[in-house]
This record gives C-alpha cells, sequence and structure tokens, in this order.
C-alpha cells in the first residue's frame, strides 16, 4: 500500500472533514441519524458523542481501518510476527497476560508459556516476602521496596501503584528514575536498608540513570548494612540481560527476566511489574493482568464498529490529520489517576511521535499529538480556562468512574458533576446569544463566548478496580496500535531517544573540566563554562 494520504477513504474522509468543520457540535449532536456513540468491552464504556463525528465520518474512518489492513495487522501483532521491522522483533506484549493455554511461538519458543513461568516465580517470592519467608541479611523483614527504573521501566509502576495505592497490604513502594540525585535522596530518606528489597529495573541493565542510582542505592545498602556480602539479599533485577545483572552482583535466583518482544512502555504486564506485585499481592496484580486480557479479547473479537481501541484509534487520527487537532488532554476524575497521563505520554509519544514510514520515507500525515493531562476536577482550576477559550482546539478523553473508592459527603457526585459539565461545555460552549439570553452584560458577551468544538471522549467504568485499570491501560496500548497502523510508522521503535544519550556522555567530561573532550557547538561550550563558573 502507498501513503495512506492516497487512498480513496482518506480522500472521503478530507470531504467529510469540510463539512463537519462547517457544522457546530451541537448540531453533530442534535442529528437524530447519527446513530449510536456509545461502545462498550472489557468492563469499559467508550462514548464519543461529544466528538465531531457524524455516521458518515464514522463510516467512513471504519473503511480507512479496512483499507490500511487493521485487521491483518492486529492479528500479526498477536501472533508474533516481526511487526517492529527496525529491530526485527515481534511485539507481545499480550503474550504477558494471555490466558493460561494459549501459545505463541517465536523461534520455537513458547512466548506464552516463558511469560507464565517468570509470573510465576515472581509470586512464589513475594509469597516468600510478603510471609517472611525471604527476609533481609539481618533477619528483618520487608517493610518497603525500591524500584529504580526510568521510561517504561518507571511510569507503568508508578502508575499502577497509585492507582491501587488504598490495595496496598504488602511492601510500601518506592520508585527511583530520575539521575538528578536529589530523586534517590528524598525517597531513601527515612527507609531504612535492613528491611527494603531494591529492584533494579531495567531491559537492557545499560540505561546511564537507572544503572547510577543502582550503584549508588548499593551503596546506600553497603553503608547500612552489617557486611557488604550482604547486599545480595536485597538486590532484585529486572531485566533481559540477566549476565550483566549478575556482573552487578544479583543473585540468579533474583533476576527476574523479560524478552525483547516486550517493549519498556508496553512492560508493565512482564518482570517490570514485581514492584507493583510486591505491593498489592499475586491476585490484585493477577486481577490487573486479566483486566489486560479482557481488553485483548475484546480488541480480537469485535466488529470495528463495536471495538473501543479501533474506535478510539481511529477518533485519534480524526482529530490529528481532520480535524487538526495537535494536541489532547487526558483528564481522569479519578485522583488515584493521577499519574496515568504522564504513563500516557510515553505510551503514545514515543510510540507515535515519529515522521518516517514503515517504509522509510517521510510521512505524508500529521502523526501523535501532544498528550499531557491532570485530574479533575483540578485542571478546571488550571488549564481548563485554554480549553474553553483559547485559540487552539484540544482534544479531551475524559475518565470517570461511577462509584468512588472513598467517597465523602457525596463529594463524589459533585466529582462527577463537573466531569460531565466539563465534556458538555467543551463540545458545546456558549453562544452570544445564549449569554444575552441569560441576561449578562452586551460589555461582556464577547468575553464570556465559549465556541465550544473542543472534542471529547468519555470513557467510564463502575469503580476503579485492578481489572478496570488493566482494561483501560490495554485500551490505550492497542489504540496506540490502531493509530500507528493509519498512520503507516513503527510504533515499537524509539530511535529519536538514542543520540541525546550519546552527546550527553560526551559532555560530561566537559564539565568536569576537559575542554579538549568534545566539538561542542559555541552555544554549548558558553553553557558549560557559565554552570562551571557557579560550582
Ligand atoms: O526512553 C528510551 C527508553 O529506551 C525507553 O523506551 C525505555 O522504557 C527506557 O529508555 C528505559 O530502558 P531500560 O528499561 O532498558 O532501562
Amino acid at each position: 500500500m502507498g501513503k495512506v494520504t492516497d487512498t480513496p477513504q482518506w480522500h472521503t474522509l478530507e470531504q467529510a472533514a469540510q463539512q463537519v468543520r462547517r457544522t457546530h457540535m451541537r448540531d453533530i449532536a442534535a442529528d437524530p441519524g447519527r446513530g449510536r456513540t456509545v461502545a462498550s468491552g472489557a468492563g469499559l464504556h467508550l462514548d464519543w458523542s461529544r466528538q465531531r463525528v457524524s455516521a458518515e465520518v464514522l463510516a467512513g474512518l471504519l473503511e480507512l481501518a479496512r483499507a490500511c489492513g487493521l485487521h491483518q495487522r492486529v492479528e500479526a501483532m498477536f501472533t508474533g510476527e516481526r511487526i517492529n521491522a527496525t529491530e526485527k522483533r515481534a511485539v507481545l506484549h499480550t503474550a504477558l497476560r494471555a490466558a493460561p493455554g494459549k501459545h505463541v511461538i517465536v523461534d520455537g519458543v513458547d512466548c506464552v508459556a516463558l511469560a507464565s513461568a517468570t509470573r510465576a516465580a515472581m509470586a512464589t517470592f513475594t509469597d516468600a516476602v510478603l510471609s517472611g519467608a525471604a527476609r533481609g541479611c539481618t533477619g528483618a523483614q520487608f517493610t518497603d521496596v525500591v524500584n529504580i527504573g526510568i521510561g517504561g521501566s518507571d511510569l507503568g509502576p508508578v502508575m499502577v501503584a497509585e492507582a491501587l495505592r488504598d490495595q496496598v497490604t504488602g511492601l510500601r513502594p518506592h520508585f527511583i528514575s530520575n539521575i538528578d540525585p536529589t530523586d534517590a535522596f528524598e525517597t531513601l530518606r527515612g527507609l531504612n536498608p535492613e528491611t527494603t528489597l531494591v529492584l533494579i529495573a531495567s531491559k537492557t541493565f545499560t540505561t546511564a540513570e537507572t544503572m547510577a542510582n543502582a550503584r549508588l542505592v548499593r551503596q546506600w545498602l553497603v553503608d547500612g548494612l552489617p557486611a557488604a556480602s550482604d547486599v545480595g539479599q536485597h538486590l532484585v533485577a529486572l531485566s533481559t540481560a540477566v549476565g550483566l545483572a549478575s556482573d552487578f552482583g544479583v543473585l540468579p535466583e533474583r533476576v527476574f527476566g523479560f524478552w525483547d518482544w516486550v517493549g519498556g512502555r508496553y512492560s508493565v504486564a512482564s518482570a517490570i511489574g514485581l514492584s507493583v506485585m510486591l505491593a498489592v499481592g499475586v491476585d490484585t496484580f493477577e486481577e490487573l493482568l486479566a483486566g489486560m486480557r479482557a481488553m485483548d479479547e475484546h480488541f480480537l473479537a469485535a466488529p470495528s464498529g463495536e471495538n473501543l481501541p479501533v474506535l478510539m484509534g481511529l477518533l485519534g487520527v480524526w482529530n490529528r490529520d481532520f480535524l487538526d487537532i495537535p494536541t489532547r488532554a487526558v483528564l481522569p476524575y479519578e485522583q488515584y489517576l493521577h499519574r496515568l497521563p504522564a504513563y500516557l505520554q510515553q505510551l503514545t509519544m514515543e510510540s507515535n511521535g515519529k515522521s518516517v514510514g514503515l517504509d522509510g520515507t517521510p510521512v505524508t500525515v500529521q502523526t501523535a499529538p501532544i498528550l499531557w493531562g491532570e485530574p479533575g476536577t483540578n485542571g478546571q482550576h488550571s488549564f481548563h480556562q485554554l480549553i474553553h477559550q483559547g485559540t487552539q482546539a484540544v482534544a479531551c478523553d475524559v475518565i470517570v468512574f461511577a462509584r468512588s473508592r472513598h467517597d465523602a459527603a457525596g463529594q463524589h457526585l459533585t466529582l462527577l458533576a463537573n466531569a460531565l459539565a466539563q465534556a458538555q461545555v467543551m463540545a458545546l460552549g456558549r453562544s452570544a446569544t445564549e449569554l444575552a439570553e441569560a441576561g449578562v452584560a452586551a460589555d461582556l458577551i464577547a468575553h464570556k463566548v465559549m465556541p465550544g468544538n473542543r472534542p471529547c471522549t468519555l470513557i467510564s467504568a463502575p469503580m476503579l478496580t485492578a481489572h478496570a485499570l488493566g482494561a483501560l491501560i490495554a485500551l490505550y496500548e492497542h489504540a496506540t496500535f490502531v493509530e500507528g497502523v493509519i498512520w503507516g510508522i513503527n510504533s515499537f521503535d524509539q530511535w529519536g531517544v538514542e543520540y541525546g544519550k550519546e552527546v550527553a556522555t560526551a559532555l560530561v567530561p566537559l564539565l568536569q573540566g576537559d575542554r579538549a573532550a568534545a566539538d561542542v557547538p559555541e552555544f554549548t561550550q558558553a553553557s558549560v563554562e557559565l554552570l562551571r563558573s557557579m560550582q
């Protein structure tokens, strides 16, 4: 297939977009022939009734997906084809949570069996730690777990641990990611080496930040334990690089592996999730994976017009490429999901922040939007002004749960009312006529008009459980993949983050005073000298 923008399906949607741009959301919403705008799957509900999508546009998007061979690409991913073409790797985060008895064979190896065996080892270790059978070198029971990792080796575990915070019955989870020594200092402050278990989470076991922090924390253990030889009792590695983990001093039985067919930003269901399992226990972690599996099965089986990841992915393409909206806000009206936007930033922008297609030529579409967000209602007191009256439209995902885990005096109903109110005003706005009819002073009307036409998807579920969280994670994972298929890009490599690491490595000796260490641009040299003058 050539460029997606050369297809008749794309041209049809461009025509439809011209019509939609001339039609306000108010009229689209009022269209009796619009058809269904809610779909359900894996315990979640996706409501696109506030999206600028008519029945014609939806049909066009589904036709575009068919023309792009979406169904075939989904099958290719789930069956272990090497769809990560530039790294020649399969993409099998779905194998991490596949039902027992499923088999996905890559190079003669059953990936599902591998994942199940590792998860069983994780569970055995977790049970030993939480029962006290596995203790620190002084005999003290572990009370805290520190996960050292960055990117996908941090953001997923942090987000899930925070989302399930009131279900932490095991070790208290802590996370170090930034090479800024303040991160380790503040995280370790108040922790006792004798009762702290340290996980070094790194797919490659080479990431500079993670290895620097691993050395720093290992020294913290050495300084705080009776003998340096005891450190091994407190160290665990989560990695594909078993040899490097052993070289670091991690005991072989404390290395929990995963494989190159698990992308970092898709890895929370792998050994990378061990900090979560140690915090919430094996059963709750299994519930998380059950939710992911439910969404996987829905993604595979549901007709495209009722398929939540397909619909969400196509809405993403529609808003980005046809309505020309370059940014997307994720607004969880659930405080426990306060780290969800940060997690989704890596998932979506490291996956689809690309400008070259699978064919190696520049894309002819706009790809990933800038994703950001904060929980509601806090965002309403921060950036919602821009959403409602800024010069640039923002596409929003509003996430709500019918029941709170901690309702006090009906506050949860007020939270829900705010979520629905924001979604309504984003879509419909408030016209000058409505303002005048409401008696607003004439000289203020212009200042109070809200254009609306800010597209919003409402995602809902009964309550934030581990299962619902798993389904939500998988929904975004697969929607990201759908977008990548339509855009014709590889969503699973990340070449753009490599060069910056090389430049940083070359700059360290310069900052240490070795002026000949590297040939750098004048502005960098000037900054190095200014910073050194202040040290
Ligand atoms: O940001 C680049 C990246 O490779 C991510 O894709 C990955 O999640 C992160 O760095 C950490 O990599 P590792 O788990 O190998 O330390």
